[in-house]
């Protein structure tokens, strides 16, 4: 007799450990909510749930891909070779930013978004089993990446009461010997951190001591709010343990362009790119030029993005804690790591259960700290991806309904 779901049993048990996730979960929430608020003429929803700024990319960079667009080329696949222009663009961008020597041949690689690049990396540098260390809370694809890689999760937690600053002494000289691989990413989402230099430096160390592949997952380094990012690329080890992702999405507003690169030690660069070589092209030329655009013509596009986003999270943490909701003041851009407010606990709502009903009440949609791990748990993520005056009427909207709780 056929099953009524005919297919129970023939999908790989990797997708159970992948789960439906915190995006997706929120993603259908968003769409039940947007029909009802069409059908019923409830208020439009506020997506503050995803760091998809509404702020624009630099102008060079969209007419350097115009100009492309049409160009035989650009439809082409794109193999390695031809993305020479973006490498060595992107190894004058370390020189400058960093003042690093990098090789644009050996040392430097396209991705399809850092996303992509820290999802594979295990995959290239794991076998099944592999113990390997990420913060809690953590960035969704980094802990997916491990699943897709069927390696061995451990966790270092990272708490409020120190700052969120990395513990690594939470795990014993054995535990650091059997690791394989540790992805750490400061400025830190989600807890809006942005996190020392002496932090990743003295990750890189043990990660030389252990034998440990570190990967940096680096989006917001032009992004902080407060102090100077860190960066692997700074470490003196960095050519003797890791690799560093950076990305055009944060800070020159190209998300959907899905355009960065990684910048890390030789062997490192070469499995990630002999494993993509399986699964994807590089980006069309197209899109290369304008990342040469953003990074030869708007180097400092990401700087004019920073009093923008310092003003939302000054001007909406007034209006957060106007209502009782204490706001920590976060250290770089575009999230509040908020802990939940003090109704909803009272209430006794975790965090995916606030998020659903903040949501059907009142059309804002924030994400639930417990999708970044277990100790996201009692937090929610606010991203400041609209203009101030509607976070503010966002942050009215909230206040009426948490008044009700
Ligand atoms: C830590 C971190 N890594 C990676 C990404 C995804 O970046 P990209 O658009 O380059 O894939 C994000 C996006 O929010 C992020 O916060």
């Amino acid at each position: 007799m056929p099953s009524s779901e005919p297919f129970a049993g023939r999908l790989s048990e990797r997708l159970s450990h992948l789960g439906s996730g915190v995006f997706a979960r929120n993603d259908q929430r968003k769409q039940a909510y947007s029909a009802a608020a069409t059908a019923r003429g409830l208020p439009s929803l506020l997506d503050l749930s995803l760091g998809s700024t509404d702020l624009q990319p630099p102008e060079q960079a969209i007419a350097a891909i115009q100009a492309q667009l049409g160009a035989p080329a650009s439809a082409a696949y794109c193999l390695h070779g031809a993305t020479g222009p973006f490498r060595e663009a992107a190894a004058a961008w370390a020189q400058r930013r960093f003042g690093v020597a990098v090789d644009p041949e050996r040392e430097v690689l396209l991705l399809v978004g850092s996303q992509e690049g820290t999802a594979h990396l295990p995959l290239a540098v794991l076998n099944p089993g592999d113990p390997a260390l990420l913060c809690d809370p953590y960035y969704p694809s980094h802990l997916g990446g491990l699943h897709l890689a069927s390696a061995r999760p451990q966790f270092l937690r990272l708490s409020a009461a120190n700052g969120f600053a990395p513990d690594f002494d939470q795990l014993s000289s054995s535990q650091w010997d059997a690791l394989r691989l540790m992805v750490l990413g400061f400025p830190h989402n989600p807890t809006a951190t942005t996190g020392q230099q002496a932090w990743v430096d003295e990750a890189a160390e043990r990660a030389v001591r252990h034998g440990v592949v570190f990967a940096h997952d680096n989006p917001y380094v032009d992004l902080a709010l407060e102090g100077e990012a860190p960066a692997l690329l700074r470490s003196p080890h960095w050519r003797a343990c890791g690799i560093e992702f950076f990305s055009f999405s944060k800070g020159w507003c190209l998300g959907g362009y899905r355009l960065a690169f990684a910048i890390g030690a030789e062997p490192l660069i070469t499995a990630l790119r002999q494993l993509k070589g399986v699964v994807d092209f590089n980006m069309s030329l197209a899109l290369q030029a304008g990342a040469i655009a953003a990074l030869e013509q708007a180097p400092h596009w990401p700087e004019q993005l920073r009093p923008i986003y310092r003003e939302r999270r000054d001007r909406l943490a007034r209006a957060l804690e106007a209502l009782g909701w204490p706001v920590r003041r976060a250290s770089m851009a575009l999230y509040l790591w908020l802990q939940l407010p003090a109704a909803a606990t009272a209430a006794g709502l975790e965090s995916e259960p606030f998020c659903a009903q903040l949501l059907q009440h009142t059309g804002i949609c924030l994400t639930p700290g417990n999708g970044f791990g277990a100790a996201g748990e009692g937090y929610v993520r606010l991203a400041l991806v609209h203009p101030t005056a509607q976070l503010e009427a966002g942050a009215a909207r909230m206040g009426r309904w948490l008044a009700q709780l």
